[in-house]
């Protein structure tokens, strides 16, 4: 393996120049967010310091060129994930409220008594929650896909729960256990068995991109600071049609086509969505980061985790042996780049507080996916998680601070 890749971006990177406890900072928590290049905090400056207005009221320069970049941003975003159409694109502060929305909005209008809404059993609360909410709103009812011992989705199980389901809610990638799951296979069965299926590409879009005709689903999520761009901006991606049909989620400005004493008209797609001021700075800001990886390229970006998940692996088993427990599947063709383990009788918070001292960021905790953690019998994890820019050294920076750890608890 070579650094290739982690070399020649971590530049782009200024904050992984930064030295966090007297280390050279090994930032091993991009999953939870990911850092941000140059071009991407150049692009929201050179937006504030030249370009900003509030967006589609324009009556002057400024407004007209914000409300360009804007609509820029959305048609940049259509093209990455292969839509057909810039106004099946939503704009939403994240992920979870571009889930919210779906949930909300269509299962509001849709589900009934009885209705089954299918979940995985590891998916993030950000696709599990809006689901109870509107089950318990509706009298639907909430079912999960059960997991194999590798961490994988049980698709016979999966078969038969999305026969006769209402919605399937399905991650791409778990963001604990790294699983890439079958999602094009997921959404099939969905479409079969006329299941609205509603795809968390949170962890997907950021290594491998997204194909929303190839994966064939319905609706599908996920949030720009985990791409390299800005907080405080998400995506939901709808069919067109599906869009058209909804009622809209926030009742406020912009998302009206008229409002009068008796009631209001909502706008068109995708605005009838957009309720408010949206985040403009951070659109621009997603646009420049969506430029960014896709220059690189997503084979080059799934390459380079792919070799750094197998250092990690032969590391880890290497230092611990059986002391370590990684959870997830140990075949790398189903895994992004994510590593969540147990060491020992540590517990996962003390390791991210010894590593801390060592300059690594890790996260710990239970990766807001508890119904996965009551699955896996453990109350919390520690994870490390690549990116374009990590490298051999954070991996090694990883396991010097963990032996330490060990050491410290095992007296
Ligand atoms: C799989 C998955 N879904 C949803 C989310 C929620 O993302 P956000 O907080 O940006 O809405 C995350 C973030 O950790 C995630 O990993």
């Amino acid at each position: 393996m070579n650094d290739d890749l982690g070399a020649r971006v971590r530049g782009d990177f200024p904050i992984l120049a930064r030295r966090v406890n007297g280390h050279d900072l090994h930032y091993l928590d991009s999953g939870a967010s990911s850092q941000r290049p140059a071009p991407v905090i150049d692009a929201m400056d050179d937006y504030y310091r030249r370009h900003h207005a509030n967006i589609h009221r324009g009556a002057h320069t400024l407004g007209d060129e914000a409300t360009q970049m804007y609509e820029d941003a959305r048609a940049r975003v259509a093209s990455f994930l292969h839509a057909r159409d810039p106004a099946e694109v939503v704009f939403t502060k994240n992920v979870t409220e571009a889930l919210n929305l779906v949930a909300k909005a269509w299962g509001g209008a849709n589900l009934g008594p009885g209705d089954r809404i299918v979940c995985s059993t590891m998916e993030h609360h950000a696709n599990i929650v809006p689901w109870f909410q509107v089950a318990a709103q509706t009298g639907a009812h909430v079912e999960w896909i059960p997991l194999t011992d590798d961490g994988l989705l049980d698709m016979d199980a999966a078969a038969r729960l999305i026969d006769g389901a209402a919605v399937v809610a399905c991650t791409a990638t778990s963001n604990v256990l790294g699983t890439i799951t079958p999602i094009a296979e997921v959404c099939r069965l969905a479409a079969e068995a006329g299941a609205l299926s509603v795809v968390d590409a949170a962890q997907l879009v950021p290594h491998m991109g997204a194909d929303v005709e190839a994966i064939g689903c319905d609706v599908l999520g996920f949030t720009g600071h985990k791409v390299c761009g800005p907080t405080g901006i998400g995506v939901l991606w709808g069919r067109r049609e599906l869009l058209d049909a909804m009622p809209p989620f926030l009742g406020g400005g912009e998302m009206i086509a008229d409002v009068t004493f008796d009631g209001f008209t909502p706008a068109p797609v995708p605005l009838k969505f957009e309720a408010g001021t949206m985040p403009i700075a951070e659109a621009v800001g997603l646009h420049a980061a969506i430029d960014y990886v896709d220059a690189i390229g997503f084979d080059a970006i799934r390459a380079h985790e792919v070799e750094l998940l197998r250092y990690a692996f032969d590391r880890l088993d290497a230092s611990f042996g059986d002391k370590i427990t990684v959870h997830g599947p140990r075949d790398l063709g189903v895994r992004s780049g994510i590593v969540s383990f147990t060491l020992g009788d540590v517990h996962p918070h003390d390791l991210a507080t010894i590593l801390d001292q060592h300059g690594v960021a890790i996260r710990a905790g239970h990766h807001c996916a508890k119904p996965l953690m009551s699955h896996l019998g453990v109350m919390a994890t520690a994870r490390a998680s690549f990116y374009l820019y990590s490298n051999r050294a954070d991996v090694d920076a990883l396991v010097d601070g963990l032996e330490h750890a060990l050491a410290l608890f095992e007296i």
